[in-house]
């Protein structure tokens, strides 16, 4: 699978996650779901997309703001999946629903933007930088476990 294949089916099951199983994630579900978001999704973006594109388009100074923007985001994704975290293993029931469904609301917000504003400009990269890409993202999904990596989204549908 090619990097942006991957981050387009991410994306995808995250929106389908959001809609069928979000608001009855328990702590336990949502760790999962917050470590494949941070330490496999956002890292395929900020440790190999995002510097080849800042590469890419070094001259232009709009579409650098855009990836911070991007980076930024998934800082803040990481903060608040920590305070989620945090809110759901002390039982504050009330804050734990209110900010998980903030969390999926910024995060499907920011994919869309990705998709629209990003992904796009991938077209003109180096091919030989884009197969390289290629293999790193899948170097990574596969370090990470192909299995903890489909098991988040085998659970849509199953409550
Ligand atoms: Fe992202
Ligand atoms: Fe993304």
């Amino acid at each position: 699978m090619k990097i942006i294949e991957i981050l387009e089916t991410d994306h995808v099951a995250i929106r389908l996650l959001h809609r069928c199983v979000s608001q009855k994630m328990d702590v336990e579900s949502f760790k999962s779901f917050h470590d494949f978001i941070i330490d496999l999704h956002a890292r395929i973006e900020d440790e190999i997309l995002f510097p080849i594109l800042e590469k890419a388009y070094s001259d232009s100074e709009d579409i650098l703001y855009l990836i911070k923007r991007f980076y930024s985001d998934h800082l803040l994704l990481k903060k608040l999946g920590s305070k989620i975290i945090e809110y759901g293993e002390t039982g504050q029931e009330a804050l734990y629903n209110q900010r998980l469904e903030r969390y999926m609301i910024i995060l499907i917000d920011h994919n869309k933007s990705e998709e629209r504003l990003l992904f796009p400009l991938w077209n003109k990269v180096d091919k030989s930088l884009q197969e390289e890409a290629d293999k790193k993202a899948a170097d990574l999904v596969s370090k990470f476990g192909y299995g903890k990596y489909t098991s988040i989204f085998r659970a849509v549908g199953k409550k």
